[in-house]
């Protein structure tokens, strides 16, 4: 073989490796949030699986997988617009800067009180009103070894939302040829602050429908229970004996509607797990899967908690994809965190942040199919 013909090898070999090539990341434009510009970027695996993603409160809009038979579904809720978005229940959503509640609005850091806006009640919920799901993301495309991936990247001013310090925080999103959406978050502050983000992604692994009869594991002995308002006790509670107890695959309904006091106040679940855990090592948190298609979901965190969430606010007020009417329970929630109110909780594991420190978490959403 001649040396330029080894060569002409060589490279076709070596594109044939990276089939990522030859589906560059496409951007297109998606409306406008006020008068802002909000753009869809659609990234591409080796398996034509596809993840669609928002510059609007960073969102993954769309994310396919195969079911046994490698038949792809869209198996997240979304929108087809902007102002659909713009008043959702966090579709998509990298929720922040605090992810779920603090209780009345207001925690105190250093001696000093900081007062939130109450956009949940008598609390604050998702990091207030104009919360890291509703403002506008800076997009760029990056090079990965890892997959195809996109980052975004959204600067929140000091005292935004009533929280000190400007937050610098950041999202890459890279979709492996593993079929993994793997996000990885980092924020840094130039202020003492707390921080907790978190994906808000709806899943549905039959692509619509009820999601009670899809098949749950939460690799956690304990919860934390909540009062009224959703906030946390401070309790650390066995999920032994319980309609919370989801350390066996359990179907999502079998006790939904059990009159335990704990699903009563979550008209359903709507609670945070306290993971066993990989010692600070990414480990599966929860595996889903959905008997018909036998699509699988596992999530991994090294977070110390994971908020499962049944869309039990859903009321078919939405409509969303595909002229999709979401009921509720037509989705669930697997929100990596840390525990809900722990600004107020000083048991709870921290969520300060110190200028100079970096805020580092991943998620890895993995599909499968058996
Ligand atoms: C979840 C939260 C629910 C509900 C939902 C948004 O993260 O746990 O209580 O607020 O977000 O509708």
């Amino acid at each position: 073989m001649s040396y330029l013909t080894t060569m002409f090898l060589g490279l076709v070999l070596i594109s044939n490796m990276n089939p990522q090539k030859n589906t560059p990341i496409k951007k297109e434009p998606f409306g406008k949030a006020g008068d802002q510009p909000v753009e869809m970027y659609t990234l591409t695996n080796a398996n034509a699986v596809e993840v669609k993603i928002i510059t609007y409160g960073a969102r993954v809009a769309s994310l396919t997988a195969p079911d046994r038979n490698g038949k792809l579904a869209d198996v997240v809720l979304g929108c087809e617009t902007v102002d659909c978005y713009i008043n959702d229940p966090y579709f998509g959503a990298i929720v922040g800067r605090y992810a779920n509640r603090i209780g009345k609005g207001r925690f105190w850091l250093n001696g000093k009180e900081y007062t939130l806006p109450k956009n949940d009640g008598e609390n604050t919920l998702h990091g207030g009103i104009r919360n890291f799901s509703r403002v506008v993301w800076t997009a760029t495309e990056v090079k990965s070894s890892g997959g195809v991936a996109l980052s975004l990247s959204y600067l929140s001013k000091d005292g935004e939302e009533g929280f000190p310090g400007t937050l610098s925080a950041t999202v890459l999103y890279t979709l492996t040829d593993k079929n993994e959406l793997r996000i990885d978050y980092t924020a840094t502050t130039d202020k003492t602050t707390v921080v907790n983000l978190s994906g808000h992604s709806y899943f549905n692994l039959a692509g619509e429908g009820s999601i009670l009869n899809h098949v749950m594991t939460i690799n956690a002995g304990r919860f934390t229970p909540v009062d009224s308002g959703l906030i946390p006790t401070g309790e650390l509670r066995s999920v032994k004996g319980t309609p919370m107890d989801f350390t066996t695959p359990t179907r999502i309904g079998a006790r939904i509607d059990d009159p335990y006091e704990q699903l009563v106040l979550g008209k359903g679940y709507d609670h945070n797990w306290v993971l066993d855990g990989g010692g600070g090592k990414l480990a599966v948190a929860a595996r889903v899967s959905e008997p018909t298609t036998g699509r699988v979901l596992e999530v991994y965190t090294a977070e110390p908690g994971i908020q499962f969430y049944t869309g039990n606010f859903l009321d078919g007020s939405i409509k969303g994809k595909g002229g999709q009417v979401y009921q509720k329970r037509f989705g669930f929630c697997l929100e990596t965190q840390h525990f809900p109110d722990s600004p107020n909780k000083p048991s709870f594991p921290s969520t300060v942040l110190q200028p100079g420190k970096t805020y580092k978490t991943t998620t890895v959403y993995k599909f499968s199919a058996t």
